[in-house]
């Protein structure tokens, strides 16, 4: 029988998923929720379903949570649910709290309620500093910038709250941008790395983009999943910036990936302003000293090898070859 057990919610995700691959690494029982919507889908955990539980379920809903922590009485317990799309916050921002903040409220309450010992991760967000200047660290004060950013800096200080209050073992993980080839297809990165397929399918073929001046801090999401696990084997819980301390302009991401396969951005790149978002985060730039110093966690993949992954993969994926 293994000795550890751990549910996680969101585990058709990007994130999910490479913690699944992890934690089985590790010899855990794995359980993992997914929501139902009109057809089962296990998107990026399809692979693993022979070798996780996996129960449908619904952050939202306390009485689901109830039963299906109530059924695995997990020793660990990673909350990486979300309405994760900054855009569609804007036009979502009911819905984007009910996930992304009472989500968290949920579990915490249920584990509270139960009186288990559970372990609590908690996916925060480098979008809660916002417009607060980078390199942002544990001390930057907190200006978030839109809908999912305003959810999340709730969700981040209702589980310091319970940990404080009811002492229970709940940490946060503020993630920076981070990246692969699961990302889905709305978010930059593989947005370009598609893109960059795309024109070498068909060299006619036009990429539209939004804002390509923000900066951002990308890593590498297989490295940033040992860190939630890493976390949750503290004896204390806390919380923790993961981040690579590099920042990269949308541009720079472009330059590098239609440069990876001898391409010229500005050939392919247009101006879409309806990808423009009604307010931006201009800099992310995380400093992860004090993770490194606390848990011994550092970032490995650098950029340069973040955007040749995506791209090499996303030309495998349609076929076709570097020029
Ligand atoms: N998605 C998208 N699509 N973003 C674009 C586009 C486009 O066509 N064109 C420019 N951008 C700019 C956005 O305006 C933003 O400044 C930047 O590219 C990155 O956008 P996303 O990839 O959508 O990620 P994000 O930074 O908004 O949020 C991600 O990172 C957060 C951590 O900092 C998400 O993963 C969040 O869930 C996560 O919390």
């Amino acid at each position: 029988m293994r000795q550890k057990s751990a549910l996680i919610t969101g585990v058709a995700g990007m994130d999910g998923s490479h913690l699944a691959e992890l934690l089985l690494e590790k010899d855990y029982h794995v359980f993992g929720v997914i929501k139902r919507n009109a057809t089962r889908n296990l998107e990026n955990a399809a692979h693993l379903e022979n070798d996780i539980d996996i129960i449908e379920g619904d952050v939202t809903d306390m009485s689901s949570m109830l039963r299906i922590i109530q059924a695995c009485r997990p020793h660990e317990l990673y909350n990486l649910a979300a309405q994760s799309h900054v855009h569609t916050s804007f036009e979502q921002p009911l819905a984007s709290m009910d996930i992304t903040a009472n989500g968290i409220i949920n579990i915490l309450e249920v584990i509270k309620a139960l009186g288990y010992s559970t372990r609590i991760f908690h996916a925060s967000t480098s979008e809660m500093f916002g417009s607060s200047p980078a390199p942002q660290s544990m001390e930057t004060r907190f200006e978030p910038q839109s809908p999912y950013a305003i959810a999340k800096l709730a969700a981040h200080h209702f589980v310091k709250l319970y940990r404080n209050a009811y002492h229970m073992h709940a940490s946060t993980g503020i993630t920076f941008n981070h990246e692969g080839p699961r990302r889905g297809p709305l978010f930059v990165t593989r947005k370009i790395s598609m893109g960059v397929a795309k024109c070498l399918k068909d060299p006619n073929f036009k990429l539209y983009l939004g804002n390509i001046h923000a900066k951002r801090d990308w890593g590498y999401a297989p490295d940033f999943v040992k860190g939630f696990y890493m976390t949750l084997q503290q004896e204390k819980p806390g919380d923790y910036i993961f981040s690579t301390g590099e920042t990269h302009t949308v541009q720079e991401f472009c330059e590098k990936a239609f440069g990876h396969v001898g391409l010229n951005w500005e050939d392919h790149v247009e101006y879409d302003r309806f990808l423009m978002r009604p307010s931006e985060v201009d800099e992310l730039c995380g400093d992860f000293s004090k993770t490194t110093e606390t848990i011994g966690w550092k970032p490995e993949v650098t950029f340069d090898k973040l955007v040749e992954i995506m791209v090499e993969y996303d030309c495998k994926l349609l076929g076709v070859e570097k020029k």
